[in-house]
């Protein structure tokens, strides 16, 4: 009895349609650390498509970007977007600043906007222990001036693809979190 009770526990989850949630959002935001709270805070397992992508290629994005420039990186990532689409279910999906752009987002998840003005992500990513490699690792980082023009113009964007929006500026992951959980059960 115990044995198929756990077993109807598990079809349960695994059948229940718990639609993925997809993290976009501008580079330094917090998606990652936003991911990591979610996960130990809900049934949801996480993802990174920046992660999949140094998986795919066994080599740092930076690297990508420095010896196939971003074009190249552009092309993963609408690999990445396509396997999303047909085998990822129940799952937190967090991205690079740029994956917002594959045309298929809408249907890999519901789509949330973790928000927050460029001089406040800036100031987030400078007081890091680790924030000259958050910086080096990041080739649009690179130029300030660049990465806030990139900013102005994607904010937009990001803001019309928004199924919901957190704004993310001096709250915690766990307040993050939070937040992100109730606004997805609302949104169904
Ligand atoms: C990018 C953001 C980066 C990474 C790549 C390009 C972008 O990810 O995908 O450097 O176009 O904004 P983070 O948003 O995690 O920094």
């Amino acid at each position: 009895m115990g044995i198929e009770y756990n077993t109807s526990k598990i079809l349960q989850r695994f059948y229940s349609s718990m639609k993925n949630v997809i993290l976009i959002g501008f580079m330094g935001v917090g998606k990652g650390s936003v991911a990591r709270e979610v996960t130990q805070n809900s049934d949801y397992m996480t993802i990174d498509t920046d992660d999949l992508i140094e998986s795919l290629e066994n080599r740092k994005i930076k690297h990508i970007f420095e010896s196939e420039g971003e074009e190249y990186f552009r092309k993963l990532e609408k690999r990445v977007a396509q396997w999303l689409e047909t085998s990822v279910q129940n799952t937190l999906i967090s991205t690079g600043g740029g994956f917002y752009k594959q045309k298929n987002l809408k249907k890999i998840a519901t789509v949330v906007f973790l928000d927050s003005p460029f001089d406040a992500i800036i100031k987030r990513i400078k007081k890091h222990p680790n924030a000259t490699n958050k910086l080096k690792k990041r080739p649009l980082l690179k130029d300030l001036k660049k990465a806030k023009e990139l900013y102005e113009a994607r904010r937009p964007e990001y803001l019309k693809l928004a199924d919901i929006v957190i704004d993310v500026t001096n709250k915690s992951a766990p307040e993050c979190s939070k937040e992100l959980l109730k606004k997805v059960k609302k949104h169904g």
